[in-house]
Order: structure tokens, then C-alpha cells, then sequence
């Protein structure tokens, strides 16, 4: 049932406040400040590696979570996209955690790239969104999303509920090795539990969104920028945009524009620059500037601090709410799943059902 919503992406993107909510619920001790995880034998002091595989979006997940096992559990991470983890004949130690990220918990690429380092004697945690399905039986760490059924097949809900879920984690981690102080952890949860509150903000913009899908969806091209945690970001964007646009789009490391990518502006191409001010604002927006020095069209998503910085000159701005930096993935992934939506919409193309596509993947 799509409710009043037009489609059930656009329902999906909606309950997002409601269904992080309800994830952080069983991962957050809000009033003692706790970060647990919802399983009896959830000892993680003798993780020494943490290998991450998954498919798609929830790779882009992985991606973002492999900022954080790092930044704050000081844990090395590997990162694979599942049909191309076994093919490298990993190197994988004992003691070492493989996360597997999945939605649906079938991807066929996935669940064999999780019997793999079963073999190889990983503990295997899975990220998942059907406690049913063969990887969360298959599983020693079962971290659940409460999602709820996904109907649309662009993934919207489940990505920020594993976001939220991968961002507990990082903190558990983080406080099995030592490495997290009371009031670090204190901070942790507080800033994770205004993430609800903040997805309702970035909702606000709908209507901004909207009025601008009509310029992006006469292009050929579009390119996303983004560095640290939104670099993924950007990666999940272009996804989003061509699966259910058909329109061309790239996700890109801002840094990585004067590398190559460049080459492709003109004033036809939207670029796509997520910037939340912060560390990294003024880097990404030195790329924005060469961007916009070759004649591209630049739409700059950022807070109200970011957009009075660098806004001039954009062809449009979308104002997030300022939020802590560790909660900007879960807030940002709003306005890059909306464009993507209103995009389609305003092509005509099946937002829920995309051609060619389907919403579980059992063949690897
Ligand atoms: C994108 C999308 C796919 C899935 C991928 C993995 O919107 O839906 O890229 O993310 O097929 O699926 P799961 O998470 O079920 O393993």
C-alpha cells in the first residue's frame, strides 16, 4: 500500500525518520549513553581486521562505515565489492570480522563472498534487512535493520537505516579496542539520535528539489562530487539517478576531477557537489570553483554556513540542517535520493520497477 505517496520510493524516502528511528532504538542506550549491539556474545576486543563486502548501494554503505571502523576504532578495513571479492584471493587472517551488508540478505554474490570467509575462518556479522534470509541464518553477528519491507527497487530506506546501524557498530568497536572514551561514546549516541529529527529537515526540501529535476532531467550526463564520507555519497547518487532516470551520471572523489573527469564539462553537464561545511568544505569547493570556471552547471547541496560561503554562482543550492559531521551520510543521502526521484518522475520513466532491473539479485 503506497498510501497518499505516488510511488513506493517516494513512500520509502518518507518513513525514514521513523524507520532509523526504530533501527537506533535497539542499538542505543540513550539515557546511560551506550552504544550495544541487539546479540548475547557481542565481545569484539580481539578484532584485529574488519573485511566489508557487499553489492550496490549497501557497498556504498561499507563504504561509509569503512571512514568510520577506521577513524574511530582504529581497525584496518577492507572493502570489496562482493563479485569481485574472491577473485583476488583475499589474504584474510584469523581473529578478522567480515561484515556483509545486504539488504535483502539473498544477493547471490554476496552470500557466496560470505561462505568464502566462512571458510577462511572469519566471524561473519551481516547487516541486514530480512531476518529470515539466508545470510542473517547464516550469520555469527546478526546486526538488524528495521526498515521494513522495501517495495521500490532503489534502495532508500535500508541504506540510511545501514548507515545507522554501521555507525553503532564503528562505536562498539571502537569501545572494544580501548579506543573510545564514556564522553566519546556519550557524544556518539547524542549526535546518532538526532540523525530522525534531522532526515525530517532535509524532507522540508522536497519542494526545492522538485522544482529543480526539470534542468537536470534534459541532461545526458550528471556528475556527483563528494570527499571523505560523501564521496560514497556521490557514488550513491549517480546510482540512484541512472537506475531509475536512465540518465548517465558519475559519482566521483572531488579530488580526483583535475584528474580526468573534467575533461567533461560544459554548460550541459549538472554537477552535482555534496559539501556540508566542515574539515572538508573548502578542498571540495576549490574543485567546485574548477568546475564552475569550465562553464558547469553546479548545484551545491550543503548547510545554511556552506551554502552563504560558496552558493554564488551556483545554478541552484540545496540548505540541509547543519548537523554533526558523523550524521551527515544518513541526512545527505535525503536530497540525492529526492533529485534522483523527481528526476525520474519528470522523465516518466517506472521509478518503482526500472527497467532491466530486479530487486533481489540471485545470480552472481
Ligand atoms: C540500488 C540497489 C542495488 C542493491 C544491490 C544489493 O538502489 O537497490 O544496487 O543495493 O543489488 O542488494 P542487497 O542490499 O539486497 O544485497
Amino acid at each position: 500500500d503506497k498510501g497518499n505517496h505516488r510511488h513506493f520510493m517516494q513512500k520509502e524516502i518518507y518513513e525514514q525518520p521513523v524507520v532509523v528511528a526504530q533501527t537506533l532504538r535497539s542499538y542505543l542506550q540513550r539515557m546511560e549513553g551506550h552504544v550495544t549491539l541487539p546479540i548475547p556474545d557481542n565481545d569484539l576486543s580481539d578484532v584485529r581486521r574488519v573485511t566489508i563486502v557487499a553489492c550496490g548501494t549497501s557497498f556504498y554503505a561499507g563504504m561509509v562505515a569503512r571512514y568510520w571502523f577506521e577513524q574511530f576504532a582504529r581497525v584496518p578495513v577492507d572493502l570489496d565489492v562482493a563479485s569481485e571479492f574472491r577473485y583476488r584471493e583475499p589474504v584474510m587472517e584469523a581473529g578478522g570480522l567480515a561484515l556483509f551488508i545486504s539488504q535483502s540478505g539473498e544477493t547471490a554474490d554476496t552470500l557466496a563472498a560470505l561462505r568464502h570467509a566462512r571458510r577462511e575462518g572469519q566471524r561473519i556479522a551481516v547487516v541486514c534487512n530480512v531476518p529470515t534470509s539466508s545470510m542473517a541464518r547464516e550469520a555469527d553477528i546478526l546486526l538488524p535493520t528495521h526498515a521494513g519491507p522495501e517495495i521500490g527497487v532503489a534502495s532508500t530506506k535500508a541504506f540510511t537505516c545501514q548507515l545507522a546501524v554501521l555507525a553503532a557498530l564503528a562505536a562498539n568497536l571502537a569501545r572494544a579496542k580501548g579506543k573510545l572514551s564514556d564522553a566519546e561514546e556519550r557524544d556518539i549516541v547524542r549526535h546518532l539520535a538526532e540523525a530522525p529529527a534531522a532526515i525530517n529537515g532535509a524532507l522540508a526540501y522536497d519542494e526545492t528539489i522538485e522544482a529543480m529535476a526539470g534542468s537536470v532531467a534534459g541532461a545526458r550526463d550528471v556528475l556527483y562530487l563528494g570527499r571523505g564520507t560523501d564521496y560514497p555519497l556521490a557514488l550513491e547518487g549517480a546510482l540512484k539517478l541512472k537506475e531509475i532516470s536512465y540518465i548517465h551520471a558519475e559519482g566521483y572523489a572531488a579530488g580526483e576531477m583535475k584528474h580526468g573527469p573534467i575533461a567533461l564539462i560544459d554548460d550541459q553537464v549538472p554537477v552535482i557537489v555534496i559539501a556540508p561545511s566542515g574539515p572538508l568544505f573548502e578542498k571540495t569547493v576549490s574543485n567546485m570553483q574548477e568546475v564552475r570556471a569550465r562553464g558547469g552547471r553546479v548545484i551545491l547541496i550543503s548547510d545554511y554556513d556552506g551554502i552563504q560561503a560558496a552558493g554564488e554562482g551556483c545554478e541552484a543550492t540545496i540548505t540541509m540542517p547543519k548537523v554533526h559531521p558523523l550524521i551527515a551520510p544518513i541526512v545527505y543521502a535525503v536530497p540525492v535520493q529526492l533529485l534522483a526521484y523527481h528526476v525520474a518522475v519528470a522523465k516518466g520513466t517506472d521509478v518503482d520497477q526500472p527497467r532491466n532491473l530486479a530487486k533481489s539479485v540471485t545470480v552472481e
